[in-house]
């Protein structure tokens, strides 16, 4: 390839990875494939590397970042950058403090026109300033002092908001100002891909802005999803700013640097404070933090007559919002109770401010939650409440954790603090570490209901820890009576949800069983319930009781126990003696019960207290047909047999074929198991016959089906 041909094509290159980098950056668009991008990326590198001269400043592969720095080099900022002065006051007042100031330092009368200003967010990450000599990105940099701050160039190249190359035309020097962001989904997205790949995820998306932009490795910053907003101008040659604010930032972005779309120009503090608000309310809905909004005096003119007050221009001010996060102290972890007996752990926090509400519970989700956090009482901890959302704990601050001072006398105290040590859950054990031991033991979900006292059990490789208390459980009791009472299980009419809390808040009813014991001047005690309706439920009540065995498995609510499985329970022990005794090996012997279902209704009748609610209720006079399921399906050569019907018979349409089989007394399911007994194969039978050769489960066709009934 001659020179000039490398040439065009490193060009050529050069806009087509510019062009699917702006689909992809700025309109969320892929319009090519990884592997087809990364092959122009690469063909264009080599270029670059056979042709060094070929290599442009703002080159797509300028982004990828160069080596590690030892330190980074201090850049004295032409301009200095400012800070800016806060309002705390986070009501309308705010706004109307600062219109009256800024009407004070211009000395306007009380008739002279409202002022006018640009209203934008403040964004929560890190301020930075680009320079820009002749349209190329020449250096970039950190606030620092304001006067001094860190050269972080490589780091901000691989910001593909940050323009290696102004659009338009060019001045000799222009410095932009700006925040470097992350949003929260990207944050979330980085967070899970980090936690796979073992490494630690980054707090929040301030930390994990400013944190990348201050790595020596430009690696990373490369890896991680920041973003750049520009709000404003640095040192400035060759070019004349517009007259305002507002078409400043129009102008920077004709120049090609993202500026929030959130951002007005408004008359007076009323207009200001009304932004304030608006903002405030879609927080949640936007998808990067801002800790408030910023005022600026819309004219620049007017901005250069109010100049400064030591590092804070006079024309500026952030009207802040509450804050969402706050450090407070966790007095204890209480264990609550959900409706459907989930257990969560729920730290108890000295009341402190955050979100705009005093916040005094925070939710630790579950107990694997809490031990990645390391929540333990007395821990000096960050809590979070953003919108409407929970209150959190975001993190522990390790360096305030109270720890207990111990002292040994002899080597055998020293040994047995060791032991102590290790339920503690340090594995590093050495002396200096003895003294430094955390005064409260990691947590650890109770054994035992708070509510109930029934056992904890967890599900195999789920999260979740449960109170099998099931029925008795008061936390668990509306859900539970609810589910009672309904159609498809006792079918107790009348028995809506108020009618349920206000039973229970009388404390008249704390299990199932207890519905059965209601009277009439009772329920004629509650509201709205006349003895008319009263003696209506109780005559409900009353002919709930002559129910079905499967209505009444249904009825008990066991995890994993729906209706159609509670048909087969009780078709298949007949009953409800034999299913409570029945072994996880019987019970699996029922079509469709697993071992996750088995283990349900074992975990059920091995709790006391639901064995309990079964005997009051048969006490209180519920009762069903015995073995009806098996009593009611005829007696035939097919009893107890299940059949898989697969392929086109001869003679026998399917449907036929499985009336012929049910009213044998046999059952007709859809899948093969080892649970089939027979598979009736015809024409075409597909993948049913292969799996029932496999299982080596015995194969019929019709004639053998036929023969089979007739007891042959
Ligand atoms: S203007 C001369 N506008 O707030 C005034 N600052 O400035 C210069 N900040 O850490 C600041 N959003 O990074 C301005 N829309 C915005 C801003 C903003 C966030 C940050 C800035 C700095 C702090 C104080």
């Amino acid at each position: 390839m001659s020179v000039d041909d490398a040439a065009r094509r490193a060009e050529q290159l050069r806009r087509e990875i510019e062009t699917h980098d702006r689909a992809y950056y700025e309109r969320d668009a892929s319009t090519i494939s990884d592997a087809a991008y990364d092959a122009l990326f690469r063909e264009l590198q080599a270029l670059e590397a056979e042709y060094p001269a070929l290599s442009t400043p703002d080159s797509p592969t300028r982004r990828v970042g160069g080596r590690p720095l030892a330190q980074f080099e201090t850049v004295a900022h032409a301009v200095p950058m400012l800070s800016i002065q806060t309002e705390t006051d986070t009501g309308a007042s705010g706004a109307e403090q600062f219109d009256a100031r800024i009407r004070r330092e211009l000395e306007l009368s009380g008739a002279a026109p409202p002022v006018e200003y640009a209203a934008e967010l403040k964004f929560d990450g890190l301020a930075v300033s680009l320079r820009y000599e002749h349209g190329l990105f020449a250096q970039g940099a950190t606030r620092g002092d304001g006067v001094n701050g860190e050269d972080v160039t490589q780091n901000l190249k691989t910001l593909h908001d940050v323009p290696l190359r102004l659009q338009g035309v060019a001045p000799p020097v222009l410095e932009v100002r700006g925040e470097v962001y992350m949003r929260r989904d990207d944050l979330a997205r980085y967070n899970q891909s980090a936690r796979a790949r073992g490494e630690k995820p980054l707090v929040n998306p301030r930390n994990g802005a400013a944190g990348s932009i201050r790595q020596l490795d430009p690696a990373i910053a490369a890896n991680r999803p920041l973003k750049f907003f520009a709000y404003g101008l640095g040192a400035v040659e060759g070019w004349n700013p517009p007259a305002t604010h507002r078409e400043l930032l129009d102008a920077l972005a004709d120049f090609g640097f993202p500026v929030c779309e959130h951002r007005i120009v408004a008359r007076g503090w009323r207009a200001l404070a009304g932004f304030h608000d608006r903002m405030g309310e879609q927080r949640a809905q936007i998808p990067f933090d801002f800790d408030g909004v910023v005022y600026k005096v819309n004219s620049l003119a007017l901005q250069n007559r109010l100049g400064f007050r030591s590092r804070e221009p006079r024309w500026a001010v952030a009207h802040k919002y509450p804050a969402e996060e706050a450090r407070t102290v966790v007095t204890a972890i209480d264990v609550q109770v959900g409706r459907t007996g989930a257990l969560t752990p729920v730290a108890k926090l000295r009341p402190v401010f955050v979100g705009g509400v005093t916040v005094t519970n925070a939710t630790l989700h579950n107990e694997d939650e809490a031990r990645r956090k390391d929540v333990r009482v007395g821990d000096t901890v960050i809590v979070r409440r953003a919108g409407d959302v929970i209150p959190e704990i975001v993190n522990v601050v390790p360096e305030e954790r109270p720890l207990a001072r111990m002292r040994f006398r002899g080597r055998k105290a020293y040994l047995s603090a060791l032991e102590t040590l290790r339920a503690f859950g340090m594995r590093k054990i050495s002396g200096p570490y003895l003294r430094r031991m955390p005064r409260h033991p990691a947590f650890q979900l109770p054994e035992t209901c708070p509510e109930c006292g029934s056992r904890v059990v967890r599900e195999e490789g789920g999260a979740i820890a449960r109170c099998a208390g099931g029925l008795v459980c008061p936390a668990q009791l509306k859900g539970a009576l609810l589910h009672f009472a309904s159609r498809r299980a006792m079918d107790i009419e009348g028995l809506g949800e108020k009618l349920v809390e206000q039973i229970i808040a009388g404390g008249h009813v704390k299990t199932p069983a207890g519905l059965y014991a209601l009277t009439l001047p009772m329920l004629a005690t509650l509201e709205r319930m006349g003895r008319k309706s009263a003696a209506n439920l109780l005559a409900a009540i009353e002919k709930s009781k002559a129910t079905t065995l499967a209505r009444l498995i249904f009825a008990l609510g066991i995890r994993n126990v729906g209706e159609s499985t509670a048909k087969d329970l009780a078709q298949y022990f007949g009953k409800l003696d034999a299913l409570s005794q029945a072994s996880a090996e019987a019970l699996e012997k029922v079509p469709d019960v697993g071992a996750i279902v088995a283990e349900s209704i074992l975990d059920f009748f091995a709790e006391a207290h639901n064995r309990e609610v079964i005997e009051c209720l048969v006490a209180a006079g519920v009762r069903w047909p015995e073995n009806e399921g098996r009593a009611g399906a005829p007696p035939g050569p097919f009893s107890g047999k299940t059949f898989v019907l697969t392929g086109a018979l001869p003679t026998l349409k399917r449907d036929d074929a499985k009336a012929l089989i049910e009213n044998a007394g046999g059952k007709v399911s859809g899948s093969v198991s080892r649970k089939t007994d027979y598979v009736v194969a015809g024409e075409e039978a597909g993948s049913k016959l292969d799996k029932a050769r496999e299982l080596g489960i015995d194969i019929l066709d019709e004639t053998g089906l036929l023969q089979q009934l007739k007891g042959d």
